[in-house]
């Protein structure tokens, strides 16, 4: 199969919700599908219990597994997908963010019960920024929860994208008979059994009597109500709209007793985007492009204090990907060759020849040769762009609690930083460093790993901060200006930008309305 072929039947992508909306069991049951797995329960949960007194060592041996669940790759009636999960645990947040850069499209799982809440709000946030398709998978029909067009109404209130239902719910938790395939026009029954995979009936005409066959009367009567409704309030689906980011599909089902999951995935590879261009600093980079290029977005390290080792991962953004072919570390100008790269097929880790656009491939790393936004190129001097920092929500000093070790803690936060696990800022007045992170947990990781993986010891110090704002300004001398005054708040992250922290909202809000010249950002890329 050539280049182009490759890229049509690719869909990569990423699966996201609100913990315990059934993100695992839907993934899991997507692999069944695929082959990629054979019984239920096979795929170890990734995501991060999210207990306040989280153990920090549970979390390492949770961690420990989220190498091989990281992407799980599959084919399915000819097409190649790629699942990228995500953490659950909103303490590594920022890793979500990340992964996102690197898919075509998301499902968005959520809890009929419970609606959208308050991660699926933030993730949605990031999908909007780069208009990424989404399409929404209201699961746990087999429970009493909101009324389906109510959820309808939460969906695009609290998602702010328009919806479009492609299947329809029949009624719900222990009255739940199945649901209407709009898209199909095929009527889909429940059986709750969590192996089978339930057949669908041809279902042209909802108006037949024949649907009383097959449903009670109120709910066939119920259905064809709804439909008509749905017909008069809800446009047409427009891929092109889809494809764009502006309308979500959405599709009823019950990911545990796998229902409704087929429906979603056939219409998933129908209509999901293939491999889509990637903007770099220079210029915009198709799939199509003989040469390959692609980017680091994500690095995950092994724990084994002997043996400090790392897996980049490389998102395929052109060309083929070869094995012990020379390319281009563009950061660091140099050329190199892979000669274990690793692709992930559902639970196992393998070794690759060729990957193409929409692959992932994890590259064996030990000595902190990349770091996340790494560009790999065939030669050329591209920058991909689109990773972010956001500003952390928490912020503390990190201190040198071993003064023989400064060098060691000086190294390891720099390569902790590069993997992406928190922020360094350095304070412009003190030369302070401190560390800014989504959750406390990320603190403990730290300290733990200095210890661990680079024998550092360091303590932390309390800084009231409220936000940390990249800043700047087309007037130079009010930027100047700006930093004068501010100088005991100002800092600069690890690629040396300046950056604002404000230690109040009031005080955030003040200096807004005091220097309307700056612009305030809350994440890296403006
Ligand atoms: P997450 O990855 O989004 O955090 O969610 P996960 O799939 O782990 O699902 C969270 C809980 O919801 C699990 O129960 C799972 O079995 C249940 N669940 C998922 N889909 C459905 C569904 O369609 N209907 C119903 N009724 N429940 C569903 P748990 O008790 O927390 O875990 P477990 O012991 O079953 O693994």
């Amino acid at each position: 199969m050539g280049l182009s072929e490759e890229i049509k039947r690719r869909r990569t992508f990423a699966i996201i919700s609100h913990p315990d909306a059934g993100k695992t069991t839907l993934t899991e049951k997507l692999l069944l599908f695929g082959g990629a797995i054979h019984i239920a329960g096979a795929v170890k949960s990734n995501k991060i219990k999210k207990t306040a007194t989280s153990d920090w060592m549970e979390i390492e041996k949770q961690r420990g597994i989220s190498v091989a669940t990281s992407v799980m790759a599959f084919d399915y009636n000819g097409f190649k997908i790629n699942i990228l999960d995500t953490p659950g645990h909103q303490d590594f947040q920022e890793d979500t963010f990340r992964t996102l850069t690197a898919v075509d499209s998301v499902i968005i799982v959520v809890d009929c019960a419970k609606g959208v809440e308050a991660q699926t709000r933030k993730l949605m946030n990031v999908c909007r920024m780069r208009n990424t398709p989404v399409i929404v998978f209201v699961n746990k029909m087999d429970r009493n929860g909101n009324n389906a067009f109510d959820l309808m109404d939460e969906l695009e209130k609290e998602l702010n994208i328009r919806v479009r239902p492609l299947s329809w719910p029949i009624n719900q938790g222990d009255k739940f008979k199945g649901v209407y395939n709009i898209y199909e026009r095929k009527l889909n029954l429940y059986t709750p059994n969590k192996q089978i995979i339930t057949e669908n009936i041809e279902f042209k005409d909802i108006n037949s009597p024949e649907l009383e066959k097959h449903i009670p009367e109120e709910d066939a009567q119920q259905l064809r109500d709804d439909l008509e409704l749905i017909d008069g309030v809800y446009p047409e689906l427009d891929i092109n709209e889809y494809l764009a980011g502006q309308v979500a599909p959405v599709f009823f089902g019950s990911a545990l007793n796998n229902f409704g999951v087929k429906e979603l995935l056939d219409c998933f590879c129908q209509i999901a985007p293939t491999p889509q261009p990637t903007q770099t600093v220079e210029r915009e980079v198709k799939p199509e492009e003989e040469n390959f290029s692609g980017f680091v977005f994500k690095i995950h390290a092994n724990m084994d204090p002997n043996h400090r080792s790392c897996i980049a991962f490389v998102k395929v953004c052109s060309g083929k990907f070869e094995r012990n072919v020379n390319y281009k570390h563009v950061r660091h100008n140099k050329m190199l060759k892979f000669s274990a790269p690793t692709c992930f097929m559902a639970q196992k880790k393998e070794t690759v020849d060729e990957a193409w656009p929409g692959d992932i491939v994890g590259l064996p790393d030990s000595g902190g040769t990349f770091k996340i936004g790494d560009t790999l190129s065939s030669g050329e001097d591209i920058h991909f762009k689109g990773l972010p920092s956001f500003s952390p929500e928490m912020f503390k000093y990190i201190e040198n609690d071993d003064p023989m070790k400064a060098k060691q803690l000086a190294k390891g936060i720099e390569q902790l930083m590069d993997e992406g696990v928190a922020q360094v800022f350095t304070n412009q007045f003190n030369g302070r460093k401190i560390i800014g992170t989504v959750g406390q947990l990320q603190f403990e990781v730290i300290q733990y790993r200095l210890l661990h993986e680079y024998n550092a010891k360091c303590r932390w110090e309390p800084i009231n901060l409220y936000k940390a704002c990249w800043i700047e300004s087309d007037d130079a001398e009010a930027l100047e200006n700006f930093k004068k005054r501010k100088y005991q708040f100002m800092a600069k992250d690890k690629e040396g930008r300046d950056v604002f922290l404000a230690d109040s909202g009031y005080i955030l809000q003040m200096a807004q309305t005091d220097f309307p010249k700056i612009r305030f950002h809350f994440s890296s890329e403006f």
